[in-house]
């Protein structure tokens, strides 16, 4: 793909795919990473002298001009994080969007309504795209976090201006291209979260890449049942046991070492604070249920990961969410940390869920790389191919 030092931004008109879907709560924006990781590749853009026309969706409006779904507060934040005016257009094609745009100066920023408020967006339809691509003369799309659509913003205009990849697209793809394309062995993943059957595609294209399968969470009480264990009352997906056992299967055969819970922190109530006990896994008492990984999880979790020269962690390994459940996560995320500091381990997080726990332990910081993406983040782990960065390569 080609980056942005491709382009002729001089006088051109940018159309920059950013991904401005903010987590909001009571109508506030309550975290502003994504628009801080967007903002490297607007000012580079405009210190360049491109007019830059900002499009993106936000949440799920589904054709339909949804007025809490309006991307105005988001064109509010990002001029506060720029430093400098951004104007807004109340479409994101159409005479009003054209008008914003004629009005443009050099080195102006102009934000688009959300992409979604058009049904043609996600049926990514010629038309809309076309829409898209008359306000520009080049496109850069700096949103990895919605390449998994094959929106007319994502995909569909790419495959009509000239495209690029923004600053954190790059980043994003070289990072993960970094674990996972050609990464330093042996690498390790770290596959945690409540669910085997919402990672199957994951946990089979991961057994075929990495070198180390690390499983945690509460998808590890469905391994260590379908072998045999007593899980108590533990969350697990008693119908995914064949599957989880052809899982191990499969991995064994390729030659990767899967790593589950030796011992489990195990609680009669899902609460914080509640009391707990450190158990074998293979016998949670009945009533009681796994919250955690035990101390000798990891212990042996760690000292693997001291054998590693890259990590890629998808998933929480206990209920994090709730002390003191979270310590098995805090602890292994302190560990990578310390590593990643060290030079000794590449480590690459993302996914939701991740984030959080990553952030919650105090390291999403000290990572090599912590993606922006949520869904796409997964599907690329499973391997599949991002139509929004297809388009770019094509
Ligand atoms: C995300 O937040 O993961 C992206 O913005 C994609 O949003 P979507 O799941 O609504 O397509």
């Amino acid at each position: 793909f080609k980056t942005i030092d491709a382009l002729n931004a001089q006088g051109a008109r940018v159309l920059l795919r950013a991904d401005l879907n903010l987590p909001v709560r009571d109508g506030r924006i309550t975290d502003l990473t994504r628009i801080e990781r967007l903002a490297p590749t607007i000012r580079e853009l405009v210190g360049k002298g491109a007019k830059v026309i900002v499009c993106s969706h936000f949440d799920r409006p589904k054709g339909q001009r949804v007025p809490e779904m309006s991307l105005k507060p988001m064109a509010t934040a990002l001029s506060e994080v720029l430093g400098q005016p951004v104007a807004f257009a109340d479409d994101c094609v159409g005479p009003d969007a054209e008008a914003a745009v004629a009005a443009m100066k050099d080195g102006d920023v102009l934000v688009l309504e959300n992409t979604r408020f058009h049904k043609g967006e996600e049926k990514n339809d010629p038309a809309l795209a076309q829409g898209l691509a008359k306000l520009a003369d080049a496109f850069v799309n700096d949103a990895f976090s919605a390449a998994h659509r094959a929106h007319a913003s994502t995909e569909g205009v790419a495959r009509i201006l000239p495209a690029y990849a923004g600053r954190l697209m790059q980043a994003e793809l070289e990072a993960l291209d970094a674990a996972l394309g050609s990464p330093q062995r042996p690498v390790a993943a770290i596959v945690g979260g409540a669910k085997v059957s919402t990672k199957l595609d994951l946990l089979g294209n991961l057994s075929a890449k990495v070198d180390v399968l690390i499983i945690g969470g509460a998808m590890a009480n469905t391994f260590l049942a379908a072998q045999g264990a007593d899980v108590g009352k533990s969350l697990q997906e008693a119908e995914m046991h064949d599957t989880a056992r052809e899982i191990l299967e499969k991995a064994k055969a390729r030659g990767c070492e899967v790593i589950l819970p030796v011992d489990l922190v195990a609680a009669a109530e899902f609460k914080a604070n509640a009391a707990n006990t450190v158990v074998p896994a293979n016998a949670v008492p009945a009533g009681q249920m796994a919250l955690d990984v035990g101390p000798a999880s990891v212990a042996a979790v760690i000292a693997k990961l001291a054998e590693c020269k890259t990590l890629v962690w998808n998933g929480p390994f206990g209920a994090f969410e709730i002390e003191p459940f979270d310590k098995a996560t805090v602890t292994v995320a302190q560990e990578v940390a310390k590593l990643t500091e060290a030079g000794k381990l590449a480590s690459i997080g993302g996914g939701g869920d991740t984030v959080s726990a990553l952030r919650h332990a105090g390291v999403a910081e000290r990572m090599t790389y912590v993606s922006a993406a949520g869904g796409a983040f997964l599907e690329w782990l499973e391997g599949k191919e991002l139509p929004g960065v297809a388009a770019l390569n094509a």
